[in-house]
């Protein structure tokens, strides 16, 4: 059965599955802007309700000014290891559109389905392209969206750390110990035939 990262999986699947994880240990070595349009790209190609592609990535290369308030945005126990990332992202969606042959936009019901597919591409091309990802719902929900200038009708849904993994003694003691891949519950009990047993 498939093995990766110390993960075993119950039914066999690509490694990429298992040895995508999220480390918090980053190198503090840059990404060039190329590179990072490489995982962007990969998001582009996700799945969305009428093709409507509501994810929207806002982000800061470590070079870049915008990096330290980007970094001022997340809660102080994430801004002691994203400090060392590549890059930081905002993942936002906006969530309505305007469906193919009408005139105004709808409220989609699927924006933040759709962006959640979307980031989960940019994580794994990050992982074939050597860059380890780590996604934080740690950051000010308050100011986010202020600081970044949000328009109406869009939802900051995640900060993201993109960078290369380092050795986890770059982290404070606490998270050294986290630097660990971890499991999952058993497909057998989110997979359910015929709906949800009456009760
Ligand atoms: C929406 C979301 C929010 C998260 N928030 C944080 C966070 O604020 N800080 C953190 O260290 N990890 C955060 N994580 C990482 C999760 O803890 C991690 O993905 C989960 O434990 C599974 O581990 P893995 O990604 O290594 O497989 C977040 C992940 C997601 C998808």
């Amino acid at each position: 059965m498939t093995e990766a990262n110390g993960r075993k999986a119950d039914y066999e699947i690509e490694p990429v599955f298992l040895e995508r994880w999220s480390p918090r240990a980053f190198t503090g070595e840059a990404i060039s802007e190329t590179e990072l349009f490489r995982l962007f790209e990969a998001a582009r190609w996700a799945p969305s309700t009428y093709n409507s592609q509501p994810w929207r990535f806002l982000y800061a290369r470590r070079d870049n000014p915008a990096f330290d308030k980007f970094l001022g945005l997340l809660i102080e126990m994430n801004q002691s290891w994203a400090k060392n990332a590549a890059a930081l992202v905002f993942i936002v969606s906006k969530k309505s559109f305007t469906p193919p042959g009408q005139q105004a936009p709808i409220e989609s019901y699927s924006y933040s389905f759709d962006t959640g597919a979307a980031w989960a591409y940019l994580a794994i091309q990050a992982l074939k392209l050597g860059w380890a990802t780590h996604g934080m719902g740690g950051f000010d929900y308050g100011r986010a969206p202020v600081e970044l200038n949000l328009p109406p009708e869009h939802r900051v849904e995640m900060a993201l750390a993109i960078g290369r993994k380092g050795d986890k003694i770059v982290l404070p003691e606490a998270l050294q110990a986290r630097e660990i891949p971890n499991g999952r519950f058993p497909a057998t009990q989110f997979a359910i035939e015929g709906g949800f047993p009456k009760n």
